[in-house]
């Protein structure tokens, strides 16, 4: 009986301690999965050696060195980022994603970061696109899953062809295979400015008010710890600097929520549904855990017989050091329950 209680105490603490391990992993200094597409300059794009560069990646190495928190970043389209959030196959995203209520039913945002809007971009030589209503029969190109896809939406009559990335949106209106373009309007004048895209101009001024948030899962941790370092960098001028290194200017006042926020209710039947489906996506995790206590279970009760059986047997024995030896363990038994 002592050796089994020995053995399921050794057992536990080991357990605990495997347990410690993975607690300090989710504490100081862990390391976040953050999704991104570096297509999409002035926010994030690759140098031509393949680095990672850009307003969102500076900020986001800035949000993370003054949380404590390690970045890992993995490359995926922008329309895969939200289903990949909501899977917790990532941590979060820095991918200019603006906060619009119908992302925000089910991923969260942090604070807005970036203020932002929609522009139309057409060839210089256009002379028929001069605001949003003279889109209307044209055939517009908009990256897929984008604010820009949205607004294309509301166009009777026109055609929208869709995109995988930005560039490819751009580059289907210089070879003439699509009228306009709905896209962020920094991203249409960072390319126009640094001569990538030739013969291109933005017509009008913005269509929409838009800001960016890093997204992350609902209910997630991770979000105060992004939202802390954010507001950290906010303060100490480290957001001002970066963006004055993209953007040649100081930046404007942020509001501390996104206007849209005031539109999603906070907790409801809609959280309730959230929770619950985050408690059936846990399901399989949690009945595997409960395999491996079963497991362990059974392996301590075994090994407990068959210790417990041979310290028996020792006990037996004719020679006094292993009579004693055997003996301790009941002594220690006794010391226990004093
Ligand atoms: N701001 C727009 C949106 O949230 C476009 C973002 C596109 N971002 C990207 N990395 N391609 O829909």
């Amino acid at each position: 009986m002592t050796v089994i209680r020995w053995l399921v105490l050794g057992l536990s603490c080991l357990f605990l301690l495997s347990g410690c391990s993975f607690t300090n992993g989710s504490t100081a200094g862990k390391t976040l999965t953050v999704a991104v597409e570096p297509t999409f300059p002035p926010f994030e794009f690759q140098s031509a050696s393949g680095e990672l560069q850009g307003f969102d990646i500076d900020l986001m190495n800035a949000i993370a060195q003054s949380a404590d928190f390690q970045v890992k970043y993995q490359n995926m389209p922008f329309a895969g980022m939200i289903p990949a959030l909501q899977t917790q196959t990532v941590d979060a995203a820095v991918a200019a994603m603006t906060i619009t209520a119908e992302r925000a039913k089910i991923i969260s945002f942090s604070r807005p970061y970036f203020k932002s809007g929609l522009a139309i971009a057409t060839r210089t030589d256009n002379q028929n696109i001069t605001n949003f209503d003279s889109l209307k029969n044209k055939i517009i190109g908009v990256q897929i899953g984008t604010t820009g896809a949205l607004k294309a939406k509301n166009l009777p009559g026109s055609e929208i062809r869709t995109f995988n990335d930005s560039p490819l949106t751009l580059q289907a209106l210089i070879n003439g295979n699509v009228d306009a373009v709905l896209n962020d309007q920094v991203v249409i004048l960072y390319g126009i400015k640094s001569g990538n895209l030739k013969r291109l101009k933005v017509v009008s001024s913005l269509l929409t008010e838009e800001f960016y948030g890093i997204p992350t899962p609902k209910g997630s941790p991770n979000l105060n710890l992004i939202n802390q370092g954010l507001a950290t960098v906010l303060k100490n001028g480290t957001y001002a600097q970066i963006y004055q290194k993209w953007f040649g200017i100081q930046p404007p006042q942020l509001p501390e929520k996104s206007p849209i926020e005031n539109q999603i209710p906070e907790k409801g039947v809609s959280e309730l549904f959230i929770s619950l489906n985050i408690i059936l996506k846990s399901l399989p995790v949690l009945l595997g855990g409960a395999l491996v206590t079963l497991e362990l279970t059974a392996l301590s009760v075994l090994l407990g017989i068959v210790g417990g059986s041979l310290i028996g047997i020792v006990r037996l024995s004719p020679a006094l050091p292993l009579r004693f030896c055997a003996g301790a363990a009941d002594c220690s038994r006794k010391l226990s329950l004093v």
